[in-house]
């Protein structure tokens, strides 16, 4: 994907109704064949009173458009997309491959997926399919050349939408026929059993491969299985999910011009996709997210997801391909949203770089599993406060649409790495609670709070941009990544890097001599033992801070003490560490502070940094997208209280000068002003 081709595939999205980029992109999936056709026309009038500008459909279409095997009956999908067309309304259209219909899991029960355990899953949900199954590959690449056949020219359709959430629920599959396909794809990574052996420290309890057939997936073993088999099944997973993506992109590409693309699920459930390795492949970048109620604070969760979302894109433009208007059905309790949540996570996202705002979905439904899901036409009607919101949310986008195009402003970069959240995670570590993503998270809040807005990026990215770059519990890097952030510091930048970083290579292997390994020289620390701490305990700090989770005995080799533990296991020992790299400096910090503090020693290093930090008052979200002409400053208040802030220019959703801005409670505001920099 080159970043051309992201934002023409974005304005061509928009350039039907004015002139590029200059209406955002407002959309759901519709699902008309859960409804009478009677349904259908007022749900199209009802979509322009919206000003709905993109419908996805035929998502889960396959079973009525191919109802037996080898017959297709497309006339409700003409006459649905007919009806769009004539209505304005561009079709972001669905391949329809994304859950296999009975007749082909009846005649093929080898395509079902399979646990860790060897147990099949049975039909009857959706995605019930084995990834690297090449009867369902063949089944979904001939339904994808038959839709690419007929619509790939059709004027209203404006983007391909292929599968639905690739790997959300069928990513990892242990039948025989991943088996096979496993050992394929690790003859193309290793090349000999020798390379694989050594890769897999297979000297380890006998593990030793003499034959290829030997191999599996990491099924369910007594004892713990080998990590790096493990790690490598992760890998493995992802690319064959890719694959099928693939599969049908190559029709799509043979049969349309239109922009390709899926949607990304870049939230803290799910993590079965190494997307850096996505992007290669798709037009535009866009996500699904969901706020996720089981975590502390889901809007900031929101924050990550969208920041991680432009990482993926760029920088460029993305679209947010589904969310939800309220509640969803599938988290154990399912939390309605408060008056006003829906505007600030939709402008959250918007602030972070989505130039289009889609939805799950257009109609709830009235049947199936997904019934009490939240909708944009919810089961009241449109006489009902969700209408209404959504038609509030309408007119704000539209009073906002100069922000299109523009550029998300941050001056520290995170480095987030799929591969380390797979190999963090694995068993058999000094501590199961350290999980890779509470770690990004928890450094990713601080940040927030600071009022710093942040690229994530991958690592080995580029980092010469930045004035700072975080590396959060990078347990897994490569010596050539690592090698970036130590020459990005002898350079002049600044880098914190937090505990259990640096440890392993890409086999997993520990690098010896020491810990954090590829990060030791850098950070002037080598680290001879770790002291995991147990479950609940607290220790204190001598800056005042409080740990948890971790620690460990550190020297310092260049490096010097800015805290150090008063209790604990290490009572004396550094807890954070800080060092002179070549022109530049380097943070460690070995331990989980507490949030204030933690947010303390970003902030301080950030302070050191020249990091430019937004004026915060807490729960004020504040970002800048800057444009040729203008910054936009997004305020978004998730307090209960109002809150003032001196600033002069337009504000563009109460269309008003102002010179000191109100936020009210719970309100979104976004204001225009004169650009401070070139
Ligand atoms: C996902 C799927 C949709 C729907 C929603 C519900 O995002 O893509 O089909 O199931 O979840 O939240």
């Amino acid at each position: 994907m080159t970043t051309s081709t992201v934002s023409s595939a974005l304005a061509g999205l928009t350039a039907e109704f004015g002139e590029p980029g200059s209406r955002f992109v407002f959309g759901c999936d519709y699902n008309p064949e859960q409804w009478d056709r009677s349904v259908w026309e007022e749900d199209v009038r009802l979509m322009v009173e919206a000003g709905i500008t993109l419908v996805a459909i035929n998502i889960f279409g396959w079973a009525q458009i191919e109802p037996r095997p080898g017959e297709f009956e497309f006339t409700a999908l003409d006459e649905i997309i007919e009806l769009l067309h004539q209505a304005g309304i561009g079709v972001n259209l669905g391949t329809g491959t994304a859950s296999p219909p009975p007749w082909l899991s009846s005649r093929h029960p080898e395509i079902l997926p399979m646990s860790q355990d060897g147990l099949r899953a049975w039909p009857g949900g959706r995605q019930a399919y084995c990834p690297s199954s090449p009867v369902f590959r063949a089944a979904a690449e001939r339904l994808a050349t038959e839709v690419a056949s007929r619509y790939g020219a059709h004027p209203a359709v404006q983007l391909w939408h292929v599968s639905n959430e690739l790997g959300c629920h069928n990513a990892l599959c242990y039948c025989d026929v991943s088996a096979a396909a496993f050992r394929e794809w690790l003859q193309k990574r290793y090349g000999t059993l020798q390379t694989l052996n050594d890769a897999w420290g297979t000297t380890f309890w006998s593990q030793r491969y003499g034959a290829w057939e030997e191999i599996l997936p990491p099924r369910r073993t007594l004892s713990s299985g080998n990590p790096a088999q493990a790690l490598d099944f992760s890998r493995f997973s992802s690319d064959e999910v890719l694959e099928c993506y693939r599969v049908e992109e190559r029709v799509l590409r043979r049969l349309s011009d239109v922009p390709v693309t899926t949607n990304f699920m870049v939230t803290s459930h799910i993590r079965t996709q190494d997307y850096w390795q996505w992007t290669p492949f798709v037009d535009l970048v866009a996500n699904d997210h969901y706020l996720d109620h089981r975590l502390p604070v889901p809007h900031q969760e929101l924050s990550f997801a969208a920041d991680a979302t432009r990482g993926l894109a760029e920088g460029e433009p993305w679209l947010l391909m589904e969310q939800s208007t309220g509640a969803v059905n599938w988290q154990p309790r399912n939390i309605a949203k408060q008056p006003g949540e829906l505007l600030r996570n939709t402008f959250a996202h918007v602030a972070r770089g989505a130039d289009g705002i889609c939805f799950f979905q257009w109609r709830a439904s009235a049947q199936g599993t997904e019934k009490f899901h939240s909708a944009l036409l919810p089961h009241a009607g449109t006489d009902s406060h969700k209408w209404r919101e959504v038609l509030e949310l309408s007119g704000a986008l539209r009073s906002v649409r100069e922000v299109l195009g523009t550029e998300v402003v941050a001056d520290v970069a995170v480095i987030f790495s799929w591969e380390a959240w797979w190999a963090t995670d694995l068993d058999s570590h000094p501590s199961e609670e350290v999980r890779y993503l509470e770690q990004v998270h928890a450094v990713y809040r601080a940040l927030w709070e600071a009022g710093i807005t942040v690229d994530m990026v991958a690592p080995g990215s580029d980092l010469a941009g930045y004035r700072m770059v975080v590396v959060p519990s990078l347990y897994l890097v490569r010596d050539a990544e690592a090698k970036v952030v130590s020459d990005y510091v002898a350079a002049g930048g600044a880098a914190v890097v937090t505990f259990f970083s640096g440890v392993v290579n890409e086999d997993d292997r520990v690098r010896l001599g020491g810990y954090p390994g590829a990060f030791a020289e850098l950070l002037g620390v080598r680290t001879d033992e770790f002291f995991p701490l147990p479950h609940d305990e607290v220790v204190t700090l001598d800056s005042g801070a409080t740990a948890t989770l971790w620690t460990e005995r550190i020297e310092n080799t260049t490096s010097r003490t800015v805290a150090a533990f008063l209790d604990g296991p290490l009572p004396g020992e550094p807890a954070v560490t800080v060092n002179r790299f070549g022109a530049g400096s380097a943070w460690y910090i070995a331990t989980a502070l507490d949030p204030e503090h933690l947010r303390d020693v970003l902030e301080r290093a950030a302070d050191a940094a020249g990091v430019t930090t937004a004026e915060t008052a807490p729960g004020v979200e504040s970002v800048l997208r800057r444009g040729p002409d203008a910054d936009y400053l997004f305020f978004i208040n998730h307090t209960h209280l109002p809150h003032t802030r001196a600033i002069t220019g337009h504000e563009l959703i109460t269309d008003r000068p102002v010179t000191s801005l109100e936020i009210p409670a719970g309100a979104v505001r976004v204001v225009r002003t004169r650009r401070t920099e070139n």
